[in-house]
């Protein structure tokens, strides 16, 4: 029987990769390069020699930012106020190119690495229930034969010595790490104390906002429909205008800028709360100036019903259900909401800091007349009179049957 199996060339993959084999399994790898920093003809090879039948490597970088970085930006998806989802948002994409090869080549099986305890193995397993339910799932971390025989990292080490499956000889580090083009993830080993300080050799991705440039970075940032579409530096002039470049350009401005670091204790989706620290420079700039441009091009009820909706939005993307029907209907409302998004912000960058310091939008709702504090701009400010004497009518009521006292 043929079993697809993401396969990231880690200690884990490379022992389920082993394991299968030894089940009997035909075992295709499947390598999902989503920028992370690997060696992928390394990945390949090591594949082969654990004894994989055939591997993929597939560079899903563009369609990550295009179909699901920028989608989940244009609904301001945020977890529990702090976290920007880089891990979340590239499950379901590595799991639907996984559905994709097992259907090319005739598999049955899918496999992925992640643990019982975690968010991931639900993102890839709802993932598979919905776009082929009749595959079979195998999730050696959920597997009693496999937990007899893996307690841990010592068994995981032994037997990958036993099998001659080469272990990087560098130290790996203490951390569980998860890396793509969004973010980094850290977490485990000594976060797993919440009031430890992470030393500054964490970071991976972002120099510390107190060895930034003394000097602030000024880009303009052109959305259409919610969607960045240009990107210009307006101290040095460059342009970066597809949405990968302009996505990894200000991924390199945020990175030396020292911006979107995070560290927070998080809520897992099965109830089990982690501590995570996180770096994702680009898409935290891209969150503000985005958010920043709706201020002027947004209408005022749209604009609070889809803040209500966002925190839903965030939620089922961190819960696995990207592919879902209630995201359907989300994402339907929320692309709606983002028609006449177009325009640019200027934020200005500095020492681990973004902020917007102007914005312009064709679609601009903003009326300068109206909004003046120097002219009439054809407001009758005798309308206001009767707009408060409404809304005090009921507040009356109240004091004349209940008294006022004071709350405090
Ligand atoms: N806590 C984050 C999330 O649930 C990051 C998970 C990182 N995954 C990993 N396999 N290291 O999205
Ligand atoms: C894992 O459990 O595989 C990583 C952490 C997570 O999925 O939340």
């Amino acid at each position: 029987e043929k079993v697809v199996l993401a396969y990231s060339g880690g200690l884990d993959t490379s022992v389920i990769l082993k394991w299968l084999v030894e089940k009997g399994f035909e075992v295709i790898a499947y390598v999902a390069d989503v920028g992370q920093q690997d060696d992928f003809d390394y990945i390949r090879q090591k594949a082969l020699a654990t004894g994989a039948s055939k591997v993929y490597v597939e560079d899903l970088k563009e369609e990550f930012v295009r179909d699901y970085i920028f989608v989940a930006l244009m609904g301001n998806a945020m977890y529990e106020g702090r976290y920007l989802l880089g891990t979340a948002l590239a499950r379901p994409l590595i799991a639907k190119k996984q559905v994709e090869i097992a259907h090319k080549e005739g598999a049955k099986y899918v496999a992925h690495g992640a643990t019982g305890k975690g968010n991931d193995q639900v993102r890839f397993e709802l993932t598979y229930a919905a776009l082929d339910p009749t595959l079979k799932v195998i999730s050696p971390w959920k597997d009693p034969e496999f937990l007899s025989k893996f307690k841990g990292r010592t068994d995981l080490l032994k037997y990958a010595k036993e099998k001659g499956i080469p272990v990087k000889a560098t130290i790996e580090k203490p951390y569980s790490e998860d890396e793509n083009l969004m973010h980094i993830s850290h977490e485990a080993g000594k976060l797993e104390d919440p009031a430890y300080v992470p030393d500054e050799s964490i970071f991976t991705r972002t120099i510390s906002p107190k060895d930034a440039p003394d000097e602030e970075t000024l880009l303009q940032i052109h959305f259409k429909d919610g969607i960045p579409i240009k990107v210009v530096n307006l101290k040095d002039g460059t342009e970066k205008t597809t949405p990968l470049e302009l996505f990894m350009y200000l991924n390199e401005i945020g990175a030396k800028n020292g911006v979107g670091r995070v560290d927070m204790v998080e809520n897992r989706f099965i109830g089990i709360k982690s501590r995570g620290v996180y770096e994702t420079p680009g898409a935290t700039i891209l969150w503000i100036a985005h958010r920043d441009l709706e201020g002027i091009a947004m209408d005022k009820e749209v604009m609070h019903l889809r803040d209500m909706l966002a925190p839903k939005f965030a939620e089922l993307i961190y819960n696995g259900f990207w592919f879902s029907p209630e995201m359907d209907f989300l994402l339907a409302a929320f692309k709606k909401a983002q028609e006449k998004i177009d325009g640019w912000v200027i934020v200005k960058v500095y020492k681990g800091n973004v902020w917007p310091v102007a914005r312009y939008s064709p679609t601009s709702l903003y009326d300068q007349n109206l909004s003046s504090m120097d002219v009439e701009g054809g407001f009758d400010s005798t309308d206001s009179k009767g707009f408060i004497n409404i809304h005090a009518i009921r507040l009356k009521a109240h004091n004349v049957v209940l008294g006022s006292k004071d709350p405090f």
